[in-house]
């Protein structure tokens, strides 16, 4: 590489010339002192450029440089207990790139502008730094599945099926029929596992979701896994482990940025299997005696949710909801049949849910029947009863959302920042 990034510029010597290339992240000049601040993605450095010590037509770019213009610039490194991060580089050379107009984002903006200018804010700290721990947790989860011989397939996004209910579908005109948006790769990713035994995939996943909520998106990133030979406990053992592994990959890789996001770092460390597991009627026992007034069968939403984690440091696995609150695909439980054999992972300290999975239903005829009773039309879902028609196995699987886990582990108060370009009811540009 012809230049360093900022952060190596640190560990330069001092008696070499080096180059840096970066965006300007503060300018201010006093007579023939140019005080700059470079950023790039892996931080920030300050930058002198003092009249003389470069050509005069240099000095001059630099001192008209505006905030964000693209520039390359060459110079040694100095201490300097004043600087961030305790150097600075003096110039002895400067060259803008690409010069920027009067950057719209300045201190104090409003919600909506940084939205409207979402492609711009991306270049901001915050930012930067929760796209490299989203990068980090989802490089922790494919190693993990990698280390557990997970193989990742890539099932499609256009689909005819409906796997999480009718009422947040995205329609599409697709020539001449219908078609939708998928919900969730699951159905395709049960059909993989007859060649596979053990799948994933990360896709986007859409929900026609109207409400306006901290944790709901339009489109978001799906994590999802299918394995053969699993029961419903087998599946949680492995939810818990690749969950840990996200957070340990953060951890690990992504320590710097984590500081830059959130305060207190430790009750990360305590996210390590196991994690709490409770069963539906448990907790709805546990909601009662705090004074909720909940029958058996009303499903549990984000209020419920955060009072039956809120003292919780793990992660709390509620299993066994009741049918009518789950989708018609997963497994009766034959412990208690009112139920399903499912579970949904909640984060600790009032967050909720991350993630839905389940055992899924091998019973052909209880399939059928399950879907007439729920008024389901069967011809779509056709290939998907073929796969009880034909060596059909025991299996469990699950969908992980990537913004909820990065949303949780960043401690964002918005899912929206979670994702660079956010879709929600009210957004869709830039
Ligand atoms: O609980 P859900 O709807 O389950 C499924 O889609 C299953 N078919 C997954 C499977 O078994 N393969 O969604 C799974 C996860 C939720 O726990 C949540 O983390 C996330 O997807 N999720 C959303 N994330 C952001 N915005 C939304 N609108 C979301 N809806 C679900
Ligand atoms: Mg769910």
């Amino acid at each position: 590489m012809s230049y360093l990034p900022v952060k190596r510029l640190f560990s330069a010597p001092s008696d070499e010339e080096v180059e840096a290339r970066g965006w300007i992240y503060r300018a201010r000049s006093s007579g023939a002192i140019v005080f700059l601040v470079l950023r790039d993605s892996t931080g920030i450095i300050q930058v002198t450029v003092k009249k003389g010590n470069l050509p005069d037509q240099e000095f001059e770019a630099a001192r008209g440089v505006t905030v964000e213009s693209s520039v390359m610039v060459r110079g040694r490194l100095f201490d300097d207990k004043r600087a961030p991060g305790g150097k600075e580089m003096r110039a002895s050379g400067f060259t803008v790139v690409g010069s920027a107009q009067t950057f719209p984002i300045t201190e104090y903006q409003s919600e909506e502008l940084l939205l409207d200018h979402r492609h711009l804010w991306i270049r901001s700290r915050e930012q930067t730094a929760v796209m490299k721990i989203k990068a980090a947790a989802m490089a922790g989860a494919r190693d993990w599945l990698k280390e557990n011989d997970f193989t990742e397939v890539t099932p499609p996004v256009l689909t005819t099926n409906a796997c999480e209910g009718g009422t947040t579908l995205f329609k599409l005109k697709y020539f001449d029929r219908d078609a939708y948006l998928s919900q969730s790769a699951q159905m395709y990713l049960e059909a993989l596992i007859f060649s596979l035994d053990r799948v994933y995939s990360i896709t986007p996943s859409f929900r026609a979701e109207k409400s306006r909520t901290t944790r709901h998106l339009t489109e978001y990133w799906h994590l999802e896994l299918e394995e053969a030979w699993v029961d419903y406990r087998g599946n949680m053992d492995i939810q818990e482990q690749m969950v840990s592994a996200m957070v340990e990959g953060v951890l690990k890789n992504a320590g710097e940025e984590l500081a830059v996001v959130r305060k207190d770092i430790e009750p990360l460390k305590a996210i390590v299997p196991p994690f709490k597991r409770v069963t539906y009627s448990q907790a709805v026992d546990m909601l009662n005696g705090q004074g909720y007034e909940l029958g058996w069968g009303c499903d549990l939403g984000a209020p419920e949710e955060r009072a039956l984690t809120a003292e919780e440091t793990v992660p709390v696995f509620v299993t066994n909801y009741p049918k009518e609150c789950k989708a018609f695909y997963m497994k009766e439980d034959a412990d208690d049949p009112r139920t399903y054999a499912c579970a949904d992972l909640l984060a600790p300290s009032g967050f909720g849910e991350i993630i839905g999975g389940s055992e899924r239903e091998t019973d052909l005829n209880k399939l059928v029947a399950r879907m007439q009773e729920q008024d389901i039309c069967m011809e779509p879902y056709e290939w998907y009863l073929d796969l009880r028609r034909y060596g059909s196995v025991p299996h469990s699987g699950f969908g992980l959302g990537v913004e909820r886990v990065v949303k949780f582990i960043c401690g964002l108060e918005h899912i929206r920042d979670a994702v660079p370009f956010p879709r929600t009811v009210s957004r869709v540009y830039p």
